[in-house]
């Protein structure tokens, strides 16, 4: 790779294309986190069952902890007080955080919108909460984190086209106050504007376009994989890519599983993040290069097989599928510790493969390979 890491800046420096896929690094003073990327999910400043030695070795160089959360537990200032957050959760590389939209949606009681932000009460104790874009930056910016999303509003799809507009269009308001929010931050970190516009092709170019003139280190693409069909996502991806800068990362919010993620590639996306891996890791379920399994199904009761014993990583080739049967059934601690740490090792070593392929001009060779092995499973 090509890009020295300079000590006070963010950059992002493309190293090959094939196709629309890219490949590159964006580089922080933190480090260097090599794309297309996965970031396993650590909402509550933990990647759910593993010590972050785990997510490093697994090739995460790069995690996303999020905003809502942490402001109500155990909140922003304790952590700055504290030294932040890489400090509080003993994770040295670059952090990424959601701007806590889009989980005040999802998760909080008695929500209000309005132009100068959202009022919530606390999914966790009821407590009133306000939060405007400048306090969503502020707290991102308490936290410390090396990539700051500004806050948004994300609509459930599907949803009327006038619905889409309005969100985008306060999104978009909201992008320009964020901005000038984040402007007394240290050097080196970035914030990044958030495309939304539902399903509809001319509200996303709008988006885009009226991001990509204010000028953003990156571009997030929100408001997807919110209860469309994948080829509805794929499309949206498509409609929106021309229209972002060549030179900026792309990171496409809460996506999604390996399939998503390899046709998001082949479209040009660069980051990802969902809770897939970790949330199903705790739910029995394994990602493979054989496919899903479901560890809890009585077939692999009497298996005395690994997951997959070519794989580097012990959850995947030192566990027998019996033993994985055993401890889902018994609903032991380690049955959710292994299957995390599997899957977040399989999501990173997909994204190593489509990295390594699109340089070698072999994207497509790549993703057909790995269906493949979907499609064969393992027996
Ligand atoms: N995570 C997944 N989708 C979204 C979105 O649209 N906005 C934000 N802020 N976070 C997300």
């Amino acid at each position: 790779m090509t890009r020295p890491l300079s000590a006070d800046s963010f950059s992002f420096t493309l190293s090959a294309t094939c196709g629309a896929a890219r490949t590159g690094l964006v580089s922080t003073p933190r480090g260097a986190v090599r794309t297309p990327a996965f970031m396993p999910v650590g909402t509550a400043a933990t990647v759910k069952g593993l010590y972050f030695d785990q997510v490093k070795a697994a090739g995460a160089d790069i995690v996303l902890a999020n905003t809502y959360h942490l402001m109500l537990r155990p909140g922003a200032e304790r952590i700055a007080r504290l030294g932040g957050l890489h400090a509080f959760m003993r994770w040295d590389g670059p952090i990424l955080t959601d701007s806590g939209g889009f989980q005040v949606m999802s998760l909080s009681g008695l929500r209000k919108m309005s132009e100068q932000g959202v009022t919530f009460r606390s999914h966790v104790d009821g407590a009133y909460f306000e939060m405007s874009p400048e306090r969503s930056v502020e707290i991102q910016g308490l936290l410390g984190a090396d990539i700051q999303m500004q806050l948004d509003e994300c609509v459930r799809l599907p949803c009327a086209d006038e619905e889409a507009e309005r969100a985008m269009r306060l999104s978009l308001r909201w992008a320009e106050r964020s901005r000038r929010a984040f402007e007394t931050q240290p050097k080196g970190r970035a914030l990044f504007g958030i495309v939304q516009g539902g399903a509809v092709p001319t509200l996303r170019v709008e988006s885009a376009r009226a991001l990509a003139d204010m000028d953003f280190p990156g571009y997030s693409i929100g408001g997807l994989a919110v209860g469309e069909p994948q080829e509805v996502m794929l499309a949206m991806i498509e409609t929106v890519e021309p229209h972002l800068p060549a030179g900026k990362p792309r990171y496409l919010m809460g996506v999604g599983t390996p399939d998503d993620l390899l046709e998001s590639v082949a479209r040009g996306i660069d980051m990802f993040d969902c809770v897939m891996p970790t949330r199903s890791g705790r739910h029995a379920q394994a990602f493979t290069r054989f496919g899903r399994l479901n560890l809890k199904n009585a077939r692999h009761a009497e298996d005395p097989r690994p997951l997959d014993e070519t794989s580097d990583c012990p959850a995947l080739r030192d566990y027998s599928r019996a033993y994985l049967h055993h401890l889902v059934r018994c609903e032991e601690m380690l049955g959710s510790m292994l299957l995390t740490w599997a899957n977040v090792h399989y999501y990173q070593q997909l994204m190593a493969g489509a990295r390594a392929a699109i340089a070698a001009g072999r994207y497509g060779d790549y993703v057909a390979e790995v269906k493949e092995g979907w499609a064969r499973g393992d027996l």
